[in-house]
């Protein structure tokens, strides 16, 4: 897959977005530290991600005069983390925007299969309306960011993008075959998948490295 030519896939070659990455996989990267850059991450993606973001112009008093002047329609955004790791990208977009709304699907692999079980989804009203950012720091085999996506959409969500930070080219394909309407933003490609559907190199387990679990 020549991924340069698919206009729904943006994979960040930015240097700070790299850098940081290359922080969050040393595996002596110590839960604090690994949070923060998880949340750095997603808010330099989200510049990017965010930049079709719809404008409203309202009135503002300068201390000159009054004047109509372009602001982000806030509410017609809504974050939506896949649990538990998604969860940790929520805050970097929150930063650039404030007012969106927070929906939460729960999903976990099960160990064996490698399939993803869903366990929780509650998405905010109205969510047909809105630019949906779905956020995972992993596209491993791609089942649980598929089965968010199609979660979403039977809940009338159609204008979804989907922010993770390393992808593997198996999850990449998978997704863009999966929802080929989806805008998809990543990190960083990784090599391959291992026999445990782990991303090599990869950076371990997310949701334990944000957590400080295991
Ligand atoms: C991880 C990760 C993704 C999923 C990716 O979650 O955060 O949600 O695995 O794998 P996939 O692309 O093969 O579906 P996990 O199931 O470990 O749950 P957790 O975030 O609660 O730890
Ligand atoms: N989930 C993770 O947290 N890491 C992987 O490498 C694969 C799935």
């Amino acid at each position: 897959m020549n991924y340069a030519d698919e206009k729904n896939i943006v994979i960040f070659d930015h240097p700070l977005i790299q850098h940081k990455i290359s922080l969050l996989r040393d595996k002596n990267t110590g839960t604090n530290e690994f949070r923060k850059l998880v949340g750095e991450i997603a808010m330099l993606q989200g510049f990017e991600a965010l930049s079709d973001l719809p404008l409203e112009d309202v009135e503002v008093e300068t201390p000159i005069e009054k004047c109509m002047t372009p602001m982000i329609a806030g509410r017609k955004l809504a974050i939506v983390p896949i649990l538990r790791a998604g969860l940790g990208m929520v805050d970097g977009i929150l930063s650039l925007v404030p007012t969106a709304k927070v929906g939460h699907i729960g999903l976990y692999r099960d160990e064996k299969t490698h399939e993803p079980v869903e366990y929780y989804c509650k998405l905010p009203h109205t969510i047909e309306e809105r630019t949906i950012v779905v956020t995972d720091p992993m596209l491993a085999t791609g089942g649980s960011a598929a089965d968010a996506i199609t979660l979403i959409k039977q809940h009338g969500g159609r204008n979804i993008k989907f922010m993770c930070i390393i992808a593997s080219p198996e999850g990449l394909e998978r997704l863009h075959k999966e929802h080929p309407d989806v805008q998809i933003y990543v990190g960083h490609l990784d090599r391959e998948l291992n026999d445990d559907a782990y991303i090599c190199p990869g950076l371990g387990d997310a949701g334990d490295r944000i957590f400080g679990t295991k």
